[in-house]
């Protein structure tokens, strides 16, 4: 496709030293498309988007990706508490394209702000991160992506700990980066959630399925995906996902 942003075939990737946790992973994302990431716990959900960063040398298969793909890590919600300003955090999205012997300059601080003022923060640019909520952390971090000015962003379970008013606010935000022609790949466990987006990616150390979320989002790729993760409702035709630990401890 010619206007796919990130062209993965055949990947295989993992860490040193041990054989691939991901094998046979194959899709393209473009531009407009929100791509749900489902896979269980330990599935290789994180280790997908580490390859995708360059973090991690593919073990066989190919990538194409821009130069730049922006991330909201996993863990880092909590890991920034120190004493930082919002705009400390996004600013830090500008260092990774600066020499290291450069201090952020006038115009890296008005993108900096520019970007706090796209995810709906202009006014919090002096807040402490550790004192702002977890909807507005989270959004910092999507600012600090931005701040990098890439066409793929990759975020990693960007819903946990939020609640119902945060969860709608970085709906309507990843929706408009979306429509603003970016790729965003978002790893969920939220099944319900990933049938509003345009593609889903279910993936459980191998690909189980790419496409569509209304090809995709079947039961028998839903329990190839989760296996014994899988609850039925019972006298019900339906499968929920139960809740996920996350890694905010
Ligand atoms: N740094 C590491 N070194 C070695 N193995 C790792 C490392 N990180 C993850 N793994 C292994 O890779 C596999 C996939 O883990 P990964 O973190 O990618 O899953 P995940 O889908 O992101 O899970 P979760 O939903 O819990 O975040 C697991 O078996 C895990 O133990
Ligand atoms: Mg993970």
């Amino acid at each position: 496709m010619s206007d796919a942003l990130l062209t993965v075939s055949g990947l295989a990737a993992g860490y040193p030293g041990a054989p691939p946790v991901l094998r046979e992973i194959s899709f393209a994302a473009r531009a407009g498309e929100r791509i749900a990431v489902l896979g269980p716990n330990g599935g290789g959900k994180t280790t997908l988007f580490r390859a995708l960063l360059g973090e991690l040398t593919p073990a066989a298969g190919t990538l194409e990706r821009p130069a730049r793909i922006g991330v909201v890590p996993q863990t880092e919600r909590s890991r920034l508490d120190f004493p930082v300003s919002a705009l400390d955090v996004a600013l830090m999205g500008t260092l990774s394209t600066l020499p290291w012997w450069r201090r952020p300059s006038r115009a890296d601080r008005a993108r900096a702000r520019q970007a706090l003022a796209d995810v709906g923060l202009a006014d919090r640019a002096d807040a402490t991160f550790g004192d702002m909520s977890g909807g507005q952390r989270q959004r910092v971090l999507v600012a600090r992506a931005l701040v990098q000015d890439a066409p793929v962003l990759l975020l990693d379970e960007p819903y946990v700990g939020l609640d119902t008013p945060s969860t709608g606010l970085l709906d309507g935000l990843l929706r408009d980066l979306a429509t603003q022609g970016r790729a965003l790949l978002i790893a969920t466990h939220d099944v319900e959630q990933a049938r509003g987006w345009e593609r889903v990616l279910c993936i459980n150390k191998h690909q189980v399925a790419f496409g569509a979320p209304e090809e995709v989002l079947t039961r028998e790729v839903l329990e190839a995906t989760y296996g014994a993760e899988m609850v039925e409702v019972a006298g019900g035709d339906r499968c929920v996902i139960p809740a996920h630990h996350d890694h905010e401890h």
